[in-house]
């Protein structure tokens, strides 16, 4: 089974927990595209949800859908945010961004009852940090905003446009793509990253996931669940 596959079985799988009445993030990415498309036509069918969409071009394709868009002064709290992850380890710890759009998602992830993450099997690993950590920056003085990224131990490439020139996010912002060597400890790295000034947000999202479901090879389905237990928080899968 292809990728598009997997990521389409996942997406399809999270819209079921959609209800009439729900207020709905849309996230961003070809995972959470699937999403959006199934809960377009979820709506063409007489579901009534509202929605607010984590990047211009997953607004875009929520009107091609015709799936109503609420302004966000409209809408106090989401009940859930599905979207996808460059990469989730077993504690539903993410790597977000690879889309750039990890500034408008963790916001509204932050903001939504559950965050249901999407993706195909090759995003589920067990250490964080193959995949490049996105981290938007500011454009004023980005190269002393580099410097204290690298002095984290971390390579850092600045993104750019498929065209040529800069890379620029939805916000207007720089994304600097940082190479760690596989993270054994991604939350004191997010509390780092959080220190430098120019760093408007990073792509760790830690604590925020509810639930992964992960479309897998063979058509299946596999779920990683954040429940709490006497206090604590534990994983099922
Ligand atoms: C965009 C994101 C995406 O969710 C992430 O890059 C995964 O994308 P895809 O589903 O295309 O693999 O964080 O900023």
């Amino acid at each position: 089974m292809v990728d598009n596959n997997m990521k389409q079985i996942a997406a399809e799988h999270a819209v079921k927990y959609v209800q009439d009445g729900m207020k709905i993030g849309l996230g961003t990415g070809s995972t959470a595209y699937f999403a959006i498309m199934k809960i377009g036509e979820l709506v063409q069918s007489g579901l009534r949800i509202q929605a607010v969409a984590t990047s211009k071009a997953s607004e875009r394709l929520a009107i091609e859908q015709g799936i109503p868009l609420s302004p966000i002064e409209q809408v106090r709290r989401l009940d859930m945010t599905i979207d996808g992850a460059d990469e989730l380890d077993g504690q539903l710890r993410l790597i977000k961004g690879g889309g750039g759009a990890l500034l408008r998602e963790k916001i509204t992830a932050f903001h939504s009852e559950r965050l249901v993450i999407v993706a195909d099997e090759s995003k589920s690993v067990s250490r964080l940090g193959a995949f490049p950590l996105p981290v938007e920056i500011i454009p004023f003085a980005y190269e002393w905003t580099v410097e204290a990224l690298i002095e984290l131990g971390c390579s850092v490439r600045i993104r750019r446009a498929e065209g040529g020139g800069s890379y620029f996010t939805d916000n207007g912002n720089l994304i600097a793509d940082c190479q760690f060597e596989l993270m054994d400890e991604p939350e004191e790295i997010a509390a780092r990253l959080s220190r430098i000034p120019g760093v408007v947000e990073h792509g760790l999202f830690v604590g925020m996931a509810d639930q992964a479901i992960i479309g897998c090879h063979d058509g299946t389905v596999r779920m990683v669940q954040a429940r709490e237990r006497s206090g604590k928080i534990v994983f099922d899968s």
